[in-house]
Parts: structure tokens; C-alpha cells; sequence
């Protein structure tokens, strides 16, 4: 028997395995496809090849501004897609290296609980049983599909979703993205610039979710510099060959000339066809019921990852494994989501941690906000040539700790972590005032911002 069986070899369900083969668990792990799960083969990584060969071909296409003269600058597509294909082949083949280094066992198959066994659970995988003392569900998610006519009918032709869109075999002329979230705008981004015309269709008011608002229009405003088009309040009522057709706010219909049609309006938890009845396993829409240890109902079930259906972000499912793999060992620890940075990857960047200044206000906090240009850091001002960007910090207005901190504009991502340690660790004003912070770096405008602020 072993000590534990993880379903799923995503972040999640890997990083949970590793932690736990080092820790001395005899570990087995079920994926069904490629080691890494959505994020590795189908999501974070692929995307962000393709989207750092549209980085570099919008900084030839602006070199002049720099002094820099590039001639005849273009994008070869196929070459970026078979490069995405490369850089997700060595990292599927890094996490292979660190689960033979931690001692796992990985079995390359469908993976279904059969129910309890005496002293753990069986579980089934191609005609073969297996038992395992405890179990770790990390079966990840996948995109929603809606009823809306003309989309079923044409999965993986002309309607396409996150996998597709990494590995289109040419750049389409007219694209149109349904769902202004993360997907539909990192691909957006890297479509426009690879010459699409790009329509996004989105049913809100506003693009980019649960963003800081004042971030979200300053990033929907560079994407129509750039030439994206946003069908905002929007509503699909079809698709059509060559077209989406859309409800229009005033009730009108809009047509939306289409050769392709990105799907991204969300992920939904894997949670069915996997036996969570065999063991009665809860699950709530929008996924597996835990708690902040990651147990499901039932003692010696876990789970972790998006099939939680909560943040559906690979760095929150890194953690959620880890605190899993504690508490099966006895080790005390929990989840906390109030300091989980997101990032939208696109040039600008976007990056947040902690409650945005909507969510303050709606729960009644009363905080102060230091805002700054991006342009107060030197280094930013030295590498981005008419660029702008903003630094938002909310602050707690009695207790002078850090709320939320959202920014746009370049390295943001590469800065957020700084941002959640400050959250994470409740420090104030004060505090992060001592803090030293490299020069030149644009990670200073966290400095300056917070300068802003009375102590
Ligand atoms: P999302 O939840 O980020 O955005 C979906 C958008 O679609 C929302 O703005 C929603 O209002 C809109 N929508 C829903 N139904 C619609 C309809 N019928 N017509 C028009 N608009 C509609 O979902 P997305 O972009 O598919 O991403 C899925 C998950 O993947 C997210 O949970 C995200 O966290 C994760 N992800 C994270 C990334 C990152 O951290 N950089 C990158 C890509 C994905």
C-alpha cells in the first residue's frame, strides 16, 4: 500500500508529490496525459512563449525610439508555436526528473477511485487496482463550454479554447475572443501584435475581472492602442461560420466577422467521472468542498487545485498541495488567500495582490490610497520610452497595514511577490519604509508610493 495517492500531475498534484516523496512518503501519482497539467502544457507556460515572441517583436518594431535600428522586423509564427512546443518539453520533462528525484511513481493513465479499503482507498487505472493510505484529488479543470448555438457543434474546428489557441498553425484575420478575462486577453494581446484583427466580446461593463477598475480601463486602453476591439455588455446569442453574432446593450444585434473564435469565459473543476461517489465525497459548485487544510468530508481525502473551483491559479495550487501534504503529515498549517497575487502577462503587465480599492470600499474599511506613476522609478523611466504605468497602494487607514497593491507597466509581475510578503506578513507603513529596495529597479516605485503615506 502506498502512503499516499495523488490523481493528477499538475501543479497541484505534482508539486503535493514531490513534497511528500522528500518527506518520506511513498507517493504514486495518476496523470492521464502529460505531466505539468493545464498550466505547463496547455496554460502559463506555452502562453508565455508566445507571448514574450510578441514582446520582442513590439520592442523591433519601437527600436527607434531607443536609438536602436531594426529593419524588416516580422513574426514567423509557426516558429514561435514550435518554440512554445520545445520550452514545454523541457519542463515536462523537469517535472519527470523531480518526481524520480523525490521517489515517485508515476503512472500514465485515467485514474478512478474504487472506494475504501482496509486501513486507506483503492483506486483503478487501466484494469489495475492500487490502494493507498490517503489521497490528494488534483484533477485540475477545464474550460466552460456554454449552450450557445453554433459552439458545441464546432469545438476544436472553428471554436477553439486555451489548448488550441497555443498552437494554431497560422495567425487567423479576424479572431474573436469570447470572455474578456485572463485567457481572452493574454491572447488578445499576442494575436493583435501577430497581425489579427482582434474583437473581444464581453458580457461585463469592464474587462479583466476582479481587477482594481482604475487598472483595468488604463490596460483596456493601451489593448485598443494597440488595435483590440471590445464588445463590452455584450451578450452571444451564436455562432455562425464567419461570424459571432451578439446582443448589443440597446437589444440591436452585432455581427463579429470571425475565422477563428477563442472560447474563454472560465474553468470549471474536474470532479466528475473520477468515483468521488464511491467514497461520497462533497462537492459544492464550484468544485471539491475543503477546508483551509485542504480535507475533503471525508478523513484522509484531500484535494487541491482548481478542482476546488476557487482561484484556479497554479501558484495558489503549489501552496494548496503544500498545506495538504503538512497536515497529512501532522504538521500544522493552512491556506490563506488574502495575500494570492494574479498577473495578466500582456506588455503592459498587470499585477495584483490583496483587495482592490472596489472591495475596500464595499466592505465598509476605511483606508487611504498612495497612487504613482510608474514613471517615479528611473529604471522604468530609462526603459520605457513614453510608457506610463501606475502603482496603487491601499492602506488600512487605522492600522497602516497594506490592503491591496495593483500596478501596470513593465517587471510588475516580478515585483508582486514583494507586495504579498507585505500583506502576508501584516507589515505597516513604517515598516516597509525601512525596507531597502535595489537601485535602480522598478520595484522602487513600491518605495516611492508607499512614501506617499503618513507613517
Ligand atoms: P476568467 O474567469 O478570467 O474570465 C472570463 C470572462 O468571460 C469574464 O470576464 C466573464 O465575465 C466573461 N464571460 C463569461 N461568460 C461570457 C459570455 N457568455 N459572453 C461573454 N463573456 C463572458 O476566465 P478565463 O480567461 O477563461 O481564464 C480561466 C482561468 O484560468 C481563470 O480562473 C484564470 O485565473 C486562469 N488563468 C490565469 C492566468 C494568469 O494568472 N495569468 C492566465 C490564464 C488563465
Amino acid at each position: 500500500m502506498y502512503d499516499l495517492i495523488v490523481l493528477g500531475g499538475g501543479p497541484a498534484g505534482y508539486n503535493a508529490a514531490e513534497h511528500a516523496g522528500k518527506a518520506g512518503m511513498k507517493v504514486l501519482l495518476f496523470e492521464k496525459n502529460s505531466l505539468g497539467g493545464v498550466c505547463l502544457n496547455e496554460g502559463c507556460i506555452p502562453s508565455k512563449a508566445l507571448l514574450n515572441s510578441a514582446k520582442i517583436y513590439e520592442y523591433a518594431t519601437h527600436a527607434s525610439a531607443y536609438g536602436v535600428k531594426v529593419e524588416g522586423a516580422s513574426m514567423d509564427h509557426p516558429a514561435i508555436v514550435a518554440r512554445r512546443g520545445k520550452v514545454v518539453k523541457m519542463l515536462v520533462n523537469g517535472v519527470g526528473a523531480k518526481m524520480k528525484g523525490a521517489g515517485v511513481t508515476v503512472v500514465k493513465e485515467n485514474a478512478v477511485i474504487k472506494g475504501r479499503v482496509p486501513g486507506g482507498f483503492a483506486v483503478t487505472a487501466a484494469g489495475q487496482d492500487y490502494e493507498g493510505a490517503k489521497l490528494l484529488i488534483a484533477t485540475g479543470s477545464s474550460a466552460v463550454v456554454p449552450p450557445i448555438p453554433g459552439v458545441r457543434e464546432n469545438l476544436g474546428g472553428f471554436v477553439i479554447t486555451n489548448k488550441e489557441v497555443l498552437e494554431l498553425p497560422e495567425v487567423p484575420k479576424n479572431f474573436a475572443i469570447i470572455g474578456g478575462g485572463v485567457i481572452g486577453l493574454e491572447m488578445a494581446a499576442y494575436y493583435v501584435t501577430a497581425g489579427s484583427h482582434v474583437t473581444v466580446i464581453e458580457m461585463l461593463d469592464h474587462i479583466a475581472g476582479p481587477t482594481d477598475r482604475e487598472i483595468s480601463t488604463m490596460l483596456q486602453k493601451e489593448y485598443a492602442k494597440k488595435g483590440v476591439d471590445f464588445k463590452l455588455q455584450h451578450k452571444v446569442v451564436a455562432v455562425e461560420a464567419g461570424k459571432v453574432v451578439c446582443e448589443a446593450p440597446d437589444g440591436s444585434k452585432v455581427e463579429v466577422p470571425a475565422d477563428k473564435v477563442l472560447l474563454s469565459i472560465g474553468r470549471r473543476a474536474n470532479y466528475q467521472g473520477i468515483g468521488l461517489e464511491n467514497l461520497g465525497v462533497a462537492t459544492e459548485r464550484p468544485g471539491i468542498v475543503t477546508d483551509s487544510q485542504g480535507r475533503t468530508n471525508i478523513d484522509g481525502v484531500f484535494a487541491a487545485g482548481d478542482v476546488n473551483g476557487h482561484h484556479m491559479l497554479a501558484h495558489t495550487a503549489y501552496r494548496e498541495g503544500e498545506v495538504a501534504i503538512n497536515t497529512m503529515m501532522g504538521k500544522k498549517d493552512t491556506m490563506r488567500y488574502n495575500a494570492n497575487p494574479s498577473v495578466i502577462y500582456t506588455k503592459p503587465e498587470v499585477a495584483s495582490v490583496g483587495m482592490t480599492e472596489e472591495e475596500v470600499k464595499a466592505a465598509g474599511i476605511e483606508y487611504e490610497c498612495a497612487k504613482l506613476s510608474m514613471r517615479y522609478a528611473g529604471r522604468f523611466v530609462a526603459e520605457n520610452e513614453g510608457g506610463d504605468g501606475l502603482c496603487k497602494i491601499l492602506v488600512d487607514k487605522k492600522h497602516r497595514n497594506v490592503l491591496g497593491v495593483h500596478m501596470i507597466g513593465g517587471y510588475a509581475s516580478e515585483i508582486i511577490w514583494g507586495a504579498a510578503q507585505m500583506i502576508e506578513m501584516e507589515l505597516t507603513v513604517h515598516d516597509i519604509k525601512e525596507i531597502i529596495f535595489p537601485h535602480p529597479t522598478v520595484s522602487e516605485i513600491i518605495r516611492e508610493t508607499i512614501w506617499e503615506l503618513k507613517d
